[in-house]
């Protein structure tokens, strides 16, 4: 049996092997399947991402046509999940009410009791091509509005912005947020991605896998913090309050959302190319409030703490520019990060072991029991 030192959070230890994607900390540079993320949010989609990441290779024109028709034909979701949507309290958490959707999509899916790599790829590309309805159609149902039919002449990513909002977005915006949902779509060993390469250790399904990573995302510290992010600078409001702002907030020990990062600690690649573009579309939206507000809180952050942003500052901003509900912006995340966990579930299964640590134990030991009428 292998023996290893303890490192709380599991800072540094390597968990596993992976050849889905590459945070490389040292250069400042995350891939995926080999290709960095600049060249893929320049070059590529949405769409040809995910068959990267699912399939292992860049799709030729043939392969990518086809995936986009297949991601097109399955974005319908079950008329009893739409029916259930309508059960659940008004105005649910978003990640909450996904949750619902997964764990029913789960019991209609065609390919439920195969788990063959074949099977599970098909389980995948499922996954990606649903979420956009499960987030929107719930989301809309408890905010009391209709729900919009996907339109098949959209994207993936511009068709979840119209089934949200019920517009059709310019091509601009949807690049931006396209090139957003790329730099989404896979980070390592994360904790979401970690918790379902976890589950599916156990030879549980891609689905139950996938539940365990809307669980994790959620919280502030991961996926949650693009929203945190969007509330903190609306409190900040300004950029003449952003630095007294910070200062109060790092006296009294506050966590800033959208900073700090447990692999990079010169720099998120993925913040780079977004505050790039949130300078971008800030100008051409005419409303620099938020990208001045945010430039104040970085700079202040970087001169008081060394601590820089991560992915889930610039998307805050970029977001709300847009016009997207702040409690939609972890579900967007988990819209993309759905094809790195299912590639990684099956990378997992493909070669699995079970993933079973141990516990340093601290407590007491060989203590007497003490019957309850003498305690
Ligand atoms: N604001 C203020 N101080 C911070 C921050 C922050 N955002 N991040 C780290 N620090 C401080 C921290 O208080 C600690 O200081 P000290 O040594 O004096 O106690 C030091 O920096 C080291 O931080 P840590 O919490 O030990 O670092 P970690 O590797 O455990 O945490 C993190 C990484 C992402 C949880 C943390 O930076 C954080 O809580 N950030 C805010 C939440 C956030 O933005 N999460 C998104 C992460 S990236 C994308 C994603 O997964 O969604």
């Amino acid at each position: 049996m292998k023996t290893a030192e303890y490192s709380p959070g599991l800072e540094g230890i390597i968990a596993g092997t992976t050849t889905i994607s590459h945070v490389n900390p040292e250069r400042n540079s995350l891939m995926y399947r080999g290709y960095d993320i600049k060249d893929l949010v320049q070059n590529s989609t949405f769409e040809e991402v995910a068959y990267l990441m699912i399939r292992g290779h860049l799709p030729n024109q043939g392969e990518y046509d086809a995936f986009c028709s297949q991601l097109k034909q399955e974005r319908s979701i079950p008329q009893t999940i739409i029916e259930t949507f309508k059960t659940l309290p008004a105005k649910s958490n978003p990640m909450d009410m996904l949750k619902v959707g997964v764990a029913l999509l789960a019991l209609s899916d065609p390919d439920k009791d195969d788990d063959s790599h074949e099977a599970n790829v098909r389980k995948a590309i499922r996954l990606v091509a649903k979420f956009p309805a499960l987030i929107t159609y719930s989301y809309r149902i408890s905010r009391g509005q209709e729900i919009v039919q996907p339109d098949a002449s959209l994207g993936h990513g511009e068709n979840f912005l119209y089934m949200l909002l019920g517009k059709k977005p310019d091509s601009y915006i949807s690049h931006v947020f396209d090139s957003s949902l790329i730099c989404y779509v896979d980070h390592g060993f994360n904790a979401s991605t970690f918790a379902a390469r976890v589950t599916v250790s156990t030879l549980s399904d891609i689905y139950s896998g996938t539940l365990s990573a809307i669980g994790a995302l959620k919280g502030p510290l991961h996926g949650g913090a693009n929203e945190e992010a969007m509330k903190m600078l609306l409190e900040v409001g300004s950029p003449e309050n952003a630095e007294a702002w910070v200062l109060d907030a790092l006296a009294t020990k506050k966590k800033i959302m959208g900073f700090g990062h447990r692999e990079y600690k010169t720099g998120d690649p993925r913040a780079a190319i977004l505050t790039e573009m949130g300078a971008e579309i800030s100008e051409k939206l005419g409303d620099a409030r938020w990208y001045k507000t945010a430039s104040v809180v970085e700079a202040t952050m970087n001169r008081e703490k060394q601590i820089l942003p991560n992915v889930d500052f610039p998307t805050s901003y970029i977001y709300y520019l847009m016009g997207l509900p702040i409690e939609i912006y972890t579900p967007i995340f988990a819209l993309a990060r759905i094809a790195g966990w299912t590639s990684h579930m099956i990378e997992q299964l493909d070669n699995n072991r079970l993933i079973r640590p141990k516990a340093l134990y601290e407590g007491p030991q060989h203590v007497e029991y003490v019957a309850r009428d003498r305690r």
